[in-house]
Formats: structure tokens, C-alpha cells, sequence
């Protein structure tokens, strides 16, 4: 029998590609302050800072490929179709280069662009650093299409509809430190659903899990997922 999957990724899932996380020792946090680069005040105050942090971000995905856990999320959605949402907090595009199609990006894309004049959203994969003109409004406006710190995230809705329907709640590579993806496990939880952590150390959302492994995501995912696909025969 088919189970509702509803998946949580975060930086950790891409750490073996060789993206940084966030909060870690070697962690994106750690060389720059969220002020300065991370909300839409310090994207009025100093826009050149910010592009150049998101453009260098955009510019490294292409040095990147998809890792064993993008891979095995891409296989498990063979298995369970439709039946299987991928959440992620990541801005890359690492579950879609695997082969993942169902997959919401709840913080927004490094290859999108956001015009701050007709909020229209554009693919790119360029730097925005040069002020480029909008393709929909013609305005140099356009920003780095991501949630910043005291923004709204995409698609809370589609999320929520997903959570409490779901029979399994998974997050992987996910310090737990931000809301409202930190949140998810608790909603998910209250609604019936069984809970598991794949994180390389105890998050600070461990406790509230049914079941917590650690380790490495490149070896627990695929081990997690060839278990729910024996089950799933
Ligand atoms: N495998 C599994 N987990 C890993 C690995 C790995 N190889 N490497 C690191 N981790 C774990 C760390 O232990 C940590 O708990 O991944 C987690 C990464 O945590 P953060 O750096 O806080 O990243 P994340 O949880 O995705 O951050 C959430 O915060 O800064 C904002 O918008 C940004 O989406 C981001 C949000």
C-alpha cells in the first residue's frame, strides 16, 4: 500500500555536493552577517553586496552536481509517484537535476529572478549584479528570487494541505533553527503522521521526531529509501 510522503530538505542534503550549509563551522553564516545580505533592508541599503553574494552563489551551482540522497529522493519518487512531496528550503537545483519533479522551493530559486516593480518571477541563470532590465516591466528592479529573513515563504498553503494528509513526515540535512519549515514536524505529527530525522547531528527539533538517525545524508538517504521501497513491493 502506497503512503503519503511529505519530505523536508535543507542545506545539509546538498553539503556532500560541496555547497556550504548555513549554520555550520565552514557554514555561509559564518562569512557573512544576515543583515547585510539576507533581507530586503539590506538589499535597499547596499543592492551591490547582495547581488555579488547571490550571483557567486548562482555562478557555484554550475561546479555542483546532484549527490546519493538527491539521487535516491529522484528514485523514491518512482516508487511513490504523486504520492511523495519533496519541501525544500535549499535555493539550488539539485532535486530537479536528480530527477525529481515534485518538489516546492519554499525559500525560492538562485535561477529565478523577482522584479521588485510587477513581481513577476523569470528564470535566470545569469549574474544580476549588472542591473539587467525586466523581462516583463522593462525596469532594472530585479532581485534574487529568495525568501529573505522576515518575508513570506512560497506556497504555505500547497505545504500545509500536504502535512496533514501525510502518513510519514521525513526532514533530512535541516538545523531546525528556522520557521516555519521548523514547525513542519509538529503539524505533521498532529495530524497522525509517523516522523523521522536523517541529519549528520542531532538538530534542535530532534526531540519532537519519532525516530532520529544520524549520519551522513549520501549514505542514510538511499538506505532509508531502498527500506520504504522493500516495503512498498
Ligand atoms: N548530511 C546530513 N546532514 C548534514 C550534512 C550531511 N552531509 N552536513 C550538514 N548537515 C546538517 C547539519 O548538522 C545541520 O543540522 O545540516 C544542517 C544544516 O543546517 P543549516 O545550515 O541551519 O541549514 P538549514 O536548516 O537548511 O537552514 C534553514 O535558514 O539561513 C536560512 O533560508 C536559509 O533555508 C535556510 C534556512
Amino acid at each position: 500500500m502506497l503512503v503519503k510522503v511529505v519530505v523536508l530538505t535543507g542545506a545539509g542534503i546538498s553539503a556532500e555536493s560541496g555547497l556550504a550549509t548555513f549554520r555550520d563551522a565552514d557554514g555561509l553564516w559564518q562569512g557573512h552577517h544576515v543583515d547585510d545580505v539576507a533581507t530586503p533592508e539590506a538589499f535597499h541599503r547596499d543592492p551591490a553586496t547582495v547581488h555579488r553574494f547571490y550571483d557567486d552563489r548562482r555562478r557555484e551551482l554550475r561546479t555542483v552536481t546532484p549527490n546519493p540522497a538527491h539521487i535516491a529522493l529522484a528514485r523514491l519518487e518512482q516508487v511513490l509517484g504523486d504520492e511523495l512531496l519533496v519541501v525544500t528550503q535549499n535555493v539550488d537545483d539539485l532535486h530537479e537535476r536528480a530527477g525529481s519533479r515534485r518538489v516546492v522551493h519554499m525559500h525560492g530559486e538562485l535561477l529565478s529572478a523577482l522584479c521588485d516593480s510587477c513581481q513577476g518571477r523569470f528564470a535566470w541563470d545569469d549574474d544580476l549584479g549588472d542591473g539587467p532590465a525586466c523581462p516583463g516591466c522593462g525596469n532594472d528592479t530585479l532581485r534574487p528570487d529568495v525568501v529573505w529573513f522576515g518575508e513570506m515563504p512560497y506556497d504555505l498553503d500547497l505545504i500545509e494541505h500536504a502535512l496533514v494528509r501525510a502518513d510519514l513526515f521525513v526532514a533530512i540535512g535541516t538545523s531546525g533553527a528556522v520557521y516555519p519549515a521548523a514547525g513542519f514536524v509538529r503539524m505533521a505529527a498532529g495530524s497522525g503522521a509517523k516522523t523521522l530525522e536523517l541529519n549528520l547531528d542531532p538538530s534542535e527539533t530532534s526531540h519532537l521526531f519519532d525516530d532520529a538517525r544520524h549520519g551522513p545524508a549520501g549514505k542514510l538517504v538511499p538506505e532509508w529509501v531502498a527500506d520504504v521501497q522493500a516495503l512498498s513491493r
